[in-house]
C-alpha cells in the first residue's frame, strides 16, 4: 500500500509518529506491505518553500492510496499567509480535490474511560455509533460565498448550503452499507422543517433506503433534536448520516461523550479507493512539542486505515482491542486522566499499545 504521511503542524507530528510506529509493527508482524512517503503540510511548507502546497506534494496527494494526516496549524499563525495560498494548502482542498465525500467518525466509549465521560455511567456505558458526515458539499463549499459591501457601506457575509440529489444519495448509500455491517439502523439528520435543501435530503434519504436497502431501518431526525439525544441517550444511535456542517457540530458533541476529542479517529474516503485518515482533535498549538498529546485518535485512525485501505478487518480489530487493553491496564494521557492520576507521555501511550499488541500476538 502506498501510504503518504502528512504530519502537519502543532501536535500533528507527535501523534502521527505514534500511529506510524504502530503501522510499522503490523508491517513487521502481520504482513502489512507499506511503502511510506512523508511530506510537509501547513506551516512547515510555508517556511521551507514559501508556499503552503508545493506542486510536488499535491502530486503525491493525488496519487496516494492512503494518507495519514496529523493536523494543520492554528488560524492565528496562518493569518499572515494570503487567503489564496491558504486555500491551496488547506485540508478542505484535499477533501474536495480527492472527492473524499464520506467522512467516517466512529464514537465508542471504552469501558475503561467511563470515568472520563462527563455523562452518567448509566447513560454513557456502551455508547457505540458512527457519524457519517458528508464532506465535500453543503455549507463548506456552496456558492455564492464571500463578503460583499452593500450600497450603504455595510458588509454582508454569505455562505450557501447546497446539495444535489446525487450528493445526498451517495452519502446515504455509504451510511446504509456501514449499517449493514453493524446493527442495521441509520438516523438521517437534517433541518427539513426549515431548509429546502433539508427537505430534499430527507426525501432522497427515504427513497434510497427504501429502494436499495430494505434490510436497513432508516429514521429521520431534526439536527437540534439529534444534538440533545446524543447527550441524553447516545446508545440509541448506530449510524448517523448528515450534511457537512451538522456533521462537524454533531461529531464534536459525540466526542464529548468520551470526555476528550483526543480519542476520536476519522477516515474520509472516496469511490476511487483513496482515503485520508486523521484524528479529529486538530493541532492543539498550546501543548505542541511537549510530548503530552493523546495519540489514540491517530492510532485509532491507523486502525481505520487497516480496515478501509489495507482491507484487514482482523488487524483493525486487533489494534482496537490493544487500545482498550492499554486503557484497561491504566495508561492515560493527561486529557483522559482523572484528577491526581499519573499521566503517560505521547510515546508512553504508543508503548502501552505496542505492548498489548505483542501480548495479543503471543496469545493468538
Ligand atoms: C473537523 C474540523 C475542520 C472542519 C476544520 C479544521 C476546518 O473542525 O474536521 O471537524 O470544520 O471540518
Ligand atoms: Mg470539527
Amino acid at each position: 500500500m502506498k501510504l503518504l504521511v502528512l504530519p502537519g503542524d502543532g501536535v500533528g507530528p507527535e501523534v502521527t509518529a505514534e500511529a506510524l510506529r504502530i503501522l510499522r509493527w503490523f508491517a513487521e508482524h502481520r504482513g502489512l506491505t507499506l511503502e511510506v512517503t512523508e511530506r510537509g503540510f501547513g506551516l512547515v511548507n510555508w517556511e521551507r518553500h514559501g508556499t503552503l502546497m508545493p506542486d510536488e506534494t499535491w502530486a503525491r496527494i493525488e496519487e496516494a492510496e492512503a494518507i495519514l494526516f496529523g493536523a494543520v496549524g492554528s488560524l492565528d499563525q496562518q493569518a499572515v499567509i494570503p487567503p489564496e495560498e491558504r486555500r491551496k494548502g488547506s485540508l478542505l482542498r484535499m477533501r474536495k480535490g480527492l472527492d473524499l465525500y464520506a467522512n467516517i467518525r466512529p464514537i465508542r466509549l471504552p469501558e475503561a474511560l467511563l470515568e472520563a465521560s462527563p455523562l452518567k455511567p448509566r447513560v454513557a456505558r456502551g455508547a457505540d455509533f458512527v457519524i457519517l458526515r458528508e464532506l465535500t458539499a453543503g455549507m463548506y463549499f456552496g456558492t455564492p460565498r464571500g463578503v460583499e459591501t452593500l450600497p450603504d457601506g455595510t458588509r454582508r457575509g454569505v455562505n450557501t448550503h447546497s446539495y444535489t440529489e446525487g450528493e445526498i444519495a451517495r452519502a446515504i448509500r455509504f451510511a446504509c452499507r456501514l449499517a449493514r455491517e453493524r446493527r442495521g439502523h441509520v438516523t438521517s439528520v437534517d433541518k427539513a422543517n426549515v431548509m429546502e435543501a433539508g427537505a430534499l435530503w430527507r426525501e432522497v434519504a427515504g427513497r434510497v433506503a427504501r429502494e436499495e436497502f430494505p434490510d436497513v431501518t432508516l429514521e429521520n431526525m431534526l439536527a437540534d433534536n439529534c444534538a440533545i439525544q446524543i447527550a441524553r441517550d447516545p446508545r440509541r444511535f448506530d449510524v448517523i448520516v448528515t450534511d457537512n456542517l451538522f456533521g462537524d457540530l454533531l461529531s464534536d458533541a459525540g466526542g464529548a461523550i468520551l470526555g476528550s476529542l483526543g480519542m476520536l479517529p476519522s477516515a474520509s474516503v472516496n469511490d476511487r479507493g483513496q482515503a485520508l485518515y486523521e484524528p479529529v482533535h486538530g493541532s492543539a498549538p498550546d501543548i505542541a512539542g511537549e510530548g503530552i498529546a493523546n495519540p489514540l485518535g491517530a492510532i485509532l485512525s491507523a486502525a481505520l486505515l487497516l480496515r478501509w485501505s489495507a482491507k484487514q478487518p482482523e488487524d483493525a480489530a486487533m489494534l482496537e482491542r490493544a487500545v482498550d487493553r492499554a486503557l484497561d491496564a491504566g495508561a492515560r494521557t493527561a486529557d483522559i486522566a482523572a484528577p491526581g492520576e499519573p499521566a503517560v507521555s505521547t510515546s508512553g501511550m504508543g508503548d502501552a499499545v505496542l505492548r498489548e499488541l505483542s501480548l495479543l500476538q503471543g496469545e493468538a
